[in-house]
């Protein structure tokens, strides 16, 4: 009798250089898939030493493309059984946010998608969008609960431009275009809402939100603001393993009943209530516990309750996440034991 050739996947990685997309190249590898990469610059040692690292576990290819050059993702998509776009701008010192954040995030989703229709082979598209896509809004309180119904309130960051507010906007529109373009061209969207990441990661610098994520435990007293300016703007410190983001992320895209978008967040908490948990699990490290009056409880939490409900479960919760993030940062020297 004939036996059926056996027919390997192919994911498109775009963006495959970053912390997130390089561990999620790692572990479609791993169950089984061949994966085309994209990258800014393919010629760049340091933009793909840690990826082709990673040979030995299955077949990569590497593409150069960028969000901004429309048909760069023709080749690398061409064939692809799924796409995990993950790639997106970020530059939170830009004086001009609205060309170096916003406008290169919506044409990059249009120029992914784009290519998408062209193949005519992508099941499915799954989107790497940001809790900061859903969580920032005016109201006031605690005790609220946001899920997938929510959008951040892009009117109130364009008029008061609070810092960064760049980043939350190019997300927040960014995915609805994707939304409004998956509509329109009846592609099977996914989107993945992350919140903070942490974990350890295989790029060659340490990603900026370990940095941020760690900044009471390293003491970095501009980082430590950011941390405060977050739980301000965003409602909350919420957080979660890069590994839960990257599993969730193919968890969904090979679950044939998932539809529409999915948070994924495994812990909420806030500046003063993370400072006491790590002054008391890290004691070496001296982190301060003070914070005046400063906001003492989340205004909200973003709540992972979909993704659960679709039978997704966490690996890690906020102890495994911070052991794990220590670990990898005294490994690369920024702390000590
Ligand atoms: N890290 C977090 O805590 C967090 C939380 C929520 C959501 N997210 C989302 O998760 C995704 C990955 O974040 P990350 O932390 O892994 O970021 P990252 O390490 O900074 O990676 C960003 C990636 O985007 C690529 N990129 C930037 N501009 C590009 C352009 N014009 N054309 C093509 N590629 C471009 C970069 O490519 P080059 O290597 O060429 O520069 C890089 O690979 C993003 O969509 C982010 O919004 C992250």
């Amino acid at each position: 009798m004939a036996t059926q050739p056996i027919v390997k996947r192919t994911a498109c990685v775009v963006g495959g250089s970053g912390f997130v997309a390089s561990l999620l190249v790692k572990l479609l590898l791993q169950k089984g898939y061949a994966v085309n990469i994209t990258v800014r610059d393919p010629e760049n040692p340091k933009k793909i030493s840690h990826l082709l690292a990673l040979q030995p576990l299955g077949e990569i290819k590497i593409f150069g493309a960028d969000l901004t050059d429309e048909g760069s993702f023709d080749a690398p998509i061409a064939g692809c059984d799924l796409v995990f776009h993950v790639a997106t701008p970020v530059n939170f010192a830009s004086e001009n946010p609205e060309n170096d954040m916003i406008k290169p995030a919506i044409q990059g989703v249009l120029n992914v998608l784009k290519a998408c229709v062209k193949a005519k082979t992508v099941k499915r598209v799954v989107l790497t969008s940001s809790a900061a896509a859903v969580s920032i809004n005016t109201l006031n309180g605690t005790g609220l609960v946001v899920d997938e119904g929510n959008w951040t309130d892009v009117d109130f960051l364009t008029t008061e431009k609070p810092p960064t507010w760049g980043y939350p906007v190019s997300k927040t529109l960014a995915e609805k275009e994707a939304w409004k373009f998956a509509e329109e061209n009846k592609i099977d969207l996914i989107t993945v809402i992350p919140a903070l990441m942490m974990g350890s990661s295989l790029t060659p610098d340490i990603p900026s939100s370990i940095r941020l994520g760690t900044s009471l435990i390293t003491g970095n007293e501009f980082l430590i603001n950011g941390l405060k300016g977050m739980q301000m703007l965003s409602g909350s410190i919420s957080t979660t393993h890069v590994e839960d983001v990257c599993r969730a992320h193919i968890y969904l895209a090979e679950k044939e009943s998932a539809s529409g978008r999915y948070i994924c967040c495994a812990v909420n908490t806030s500046v003063p209530e993370l400072a006491k948990f790590l002054n008391k699990r890290y004691p070496q490290y001296n982190v301060p516990t003070d914070f005046g009056d400063f906001p003492s409880k989340p205004k909200l939490t973003v709540s992972s309750e979909k993704l659960v409900k679709e039978g997704f479960s966490f690996k890690y919760g906020i102890e495994d996440i911070y052991d794990q993030t220590v670990d990898y940062l005294k490994a690369n020297g920024l702390l000590k034991n």
